[in-house]
C-alpha cells in the first residue's frame, strides 16, 4: 500500500479525538501526565561482533602515522620516518588532466579503460616486457589488486621475510596462510630459493598446498633489489612446484642508480607471472588509488584475468573515470613526467644514503640502500645497552622512539620478522618539508641535503642515535 506522504494528491493527515493518531490541524495537542505515553523500552543493545576473518588490526604503517599526527596537534615536535608515502608534489600536467576530466561520471569497463591499458601496456613493453591492453587490469591501487589476485588463486601464498605488511594480512583477510620464507642473502625482496623449494614441498605434505609466490622488486622495508640470479632461482622453484608468481614492482622507476641489473620474474617465466604497478611511489599519487596488473601470458593468465575481473566488478566495479584519464597521461610518460620521476628518483636517492650514513656513523649495521625511500637499519649492536634501558624487543624500540623522541618508525615484526629483531624500517620521504613549495625546492635543488627541513632532519635523527646509543 502506498504511504499517503508520498502521495502528493492525498489529503494531508490530522489526528482527532476519536483517533488519537489524528488530531484537528488548528488545534496543538495537549498532553497531561495521565495520557504521557510510557517511554518506550529500551533497544537491546548490539551484540559483540562474531571472529571473522576481517580481524586483522589497522595496517602498521597507517597507525604510525595517526600516533605521530596525535603528537603534532598537542605541539610536540615529530620526526616522521614510518610512513612509506613518497612525499613529493602532484605533478600540475596530472593535476589539470585529473580536472579536465572531471565530468566522466560513468563507471566504465571493469578492466579499466581503453586508453589507460594501451598506456599500461607502452609502460610495459617500454621496460622489456612486450604487452597487449588486453593483459593490463587496473585497479583502485595496487593494494587492492594484489588482494584481489590473492582472493583469486584462493591458496596459500610465500612471501619473503621481511616483506610489505601488507601481503600477510592480506592473505589472512582472503581466508589463506602467508608462508614466511627467508629472503635471499644478497638483497630483499625474493625468496631464498633453497628455503622456498623446502616450505613448498612440506606444504604439499599438510594438505595445504602453497600455489603463489611474492615478490617485491626492488623492496620495501630494505630498499634493496635482488640480483637477476636470485630472480631467476626464484623462477626455476616455481615452475618446479607450478606456483604463480606475483611480483610486486612499485619501485620499479625508483632505483638509485638506474644501471643496477634489474629482472622481472615476468622476463624468466612470462606464462606465471604477474606484474603490480601504481603511480603511488614515483609520482607520489597515492591519494588518487590506482593501480595496474599484467596478466601473464596463456591459459593460466586468461583463467587469472577472468577471475580478477570477477572480483573487481563486485567490489570496485572499476576505478575511479577521472583518475584513470590522469593515470593514462602518466603511464604514456610525456617528457615533463619523465622529468619529474627522474627528479624524485634522484632525490630519495640522496636522502635515503644520508639517513644510511646517519645510521652507519652511529655504529648500527645495515644494508646499503639501494631503491625507493626506505633504510632498513639494525639495532641489535646495541641490544645489551638497550635491554639496560629497559627495550628489549623491536615492537618496544619503536614505542621508545615515538614516545621519548617522537621518531616514527616501523618495527621488523609488522614486516614478518621476529619481535626480538631489533631491526626498524625508517622511511625517508617525508622530511622533504611541510609544503608544497618545500617539497618543489627540494625536487630541483642541486644539494637537497643542505636544505633546512632535510639537514633539520638529519641533525635530529643524529642527536636521536646519540642520546639513545651506549
Ligand atoms: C611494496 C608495496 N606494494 C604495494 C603498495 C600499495 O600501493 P598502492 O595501493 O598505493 O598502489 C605499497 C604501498 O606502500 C608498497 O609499499
Amino acid at each position: 500500500m502506498p504511504w499517503a506522504g508520498s502521495n502528493p494528491s492525498a489529503p494531508p493527515t490530522t489526528r482527532s479525538a476519536t483517533n488519537p493518531a489524528v488530531t484537528p490541524a488548528t488545534s496543538p495537542p495537549v498532553l497531561s501526565a495521565a495520557s504521557t505515553p510510557a517511554p518506550p523500552a529500551p533497544l537491546a543493545p548490539p551484540a559483540p561482533l562474531a571472529d571473522s576473518l576481517a580481524c586483522v588490526p589497522v595496517s602498521a604503517t597507517l597507525a604510525v602515522n595517526d600516533a605521530l599526527d596525535a603528537r603534532k596537534r598537542t605541539g610536540q615536535a615529530v620526526l616522521p620516518l614510518g610512513f612509506g608515502e613518497a612525499g613529493v608534489p602532484v605533478h600540475p600536467m596530472l593535476a589539470t588532466e585529473l580536472g579536465a576530466a572531471a565530468g566522466r561520471g560513468g563507471y566504465g569497463p571493469v578492466a579499466g579503460s581503453a586508453e589507460l591499458r594501451a598506456a599500461a601496456a607502452g609502460y610495459w613493453t617500454r621496460r622489456g616486457l612486450p604487452t597487449s591492453p588486453e593483459a593490463v587490469v587496473a585497479g583502485p591501487g595496487s593494494k587492492a589488486l594484489l588482494y584481489a589476485l590473492l582472493l583469486t588463486i584462493g591458496a596459500d601464498v610465500a612471501v619473503p621475510r621481511p616483506s610489505w605488511v601488507s601481503y600477510a594480512a592480506q592473505a589472512r583477510l582472503t581466508g589463506t596462510r602467508p608462508h614466511f620464507v627467508a629472503a635471499a642473502a644478497d638483497g630483499g625482496g625474493v625468496c631464498d630459493a633453497e628455503a622456498l623449494n623446502a616450505v613448498v614441498r612440506r606444504s604439499h605434505t599438510t594438505g595445504r598446498p602453497i600455489r603463489a609466490v611474492i615478490a617485491t622488486l626492488p623492496d620495501n622495508p630494505t630498499g634493496t633489489l635482488a640480483t637477476p640470479e636470485s630472480v631467476r632461482a626464484l623462477c626455476a622453484v616455481a615452475a618446479r612446484h607450478d606456483l604463480v608468481i606475483i611480483s610486486d614492482e612499485i619501485y620499479r622507476d625508483l632505483l638509485h642508480d638506474e644501471s643496477t641489473p634489474f629482472l622481472s620474474p615476468a622476463q624468466v617465466a612470462p606464462e606465471r607471472t604477474v606484474v603490480t604497478t601504481a603511480l603511488s611511489k614515483s609520482l607520489a599519487l597515492g591519494g588518487w588509488r590506482l593501480g595496474v596488473a599484467r596478466m601473464p601470458a596463456g591459459d593460466l593468465g586468461a583463467a587469472l584475468r577472468d577471475r580478477l575481473m570477477g572480483v573487481g566488478s563486485e567490489i570496485w566495479s572499476a576505478p575511479a573515470a577521472p583518475v584513470q584519464h590522469a593515470a593514462a597521461i602518466a603511464f604514456s610518460e610525456p617528457a615533463p613526467i619523465r622529468e619529474r620521476i627522474e627528479r624524485s628518483r634522484q632525490l630519495h636517492a640522496t636522502v635515503a644514503r644520508a639517513v644510511a650514513r646517519v645510521c652507519a656513523d652511529a655504529g648500527l649495521c645495515l644494508p646499503a640502500p639501494r631503491a625507493a625511500f626506505y633504510v632498513y637499519p639494525d639495532f641489535g649492536p646495541w641490544r645489551g645497552w638497550l635491554r639496560s634501558r629497559g627495550v628489549t624487543t623491536g615492537p618496544a624500540l619503536a614505542t621508545h622512539l615515538i614516545g621519548r623522541y617522537g621518531l616514527g618508525a616501523l618495527p621488523a615484526s609488522a614486516f614478518g620478522e621476529s619481535e626480538d629483531v631489533l631491526r626498524l624500517r625508517l622511511a625517508t620521504a617525508m622530511i622533504y618539508g611541510d609544503t608544497d613549495a618545500q617539497r618543489e625546492e627540494a625536487l630541483i635543488a642541486a644539494d637537497p641535503l643542505r636544505l633546512p627541513p632535510i639537514a633539520a632532519a638529519l641533525d635530529r635523527l643524529a642527536e636521536i642515535l646519540a642520546d639513545l646509543g651506549p
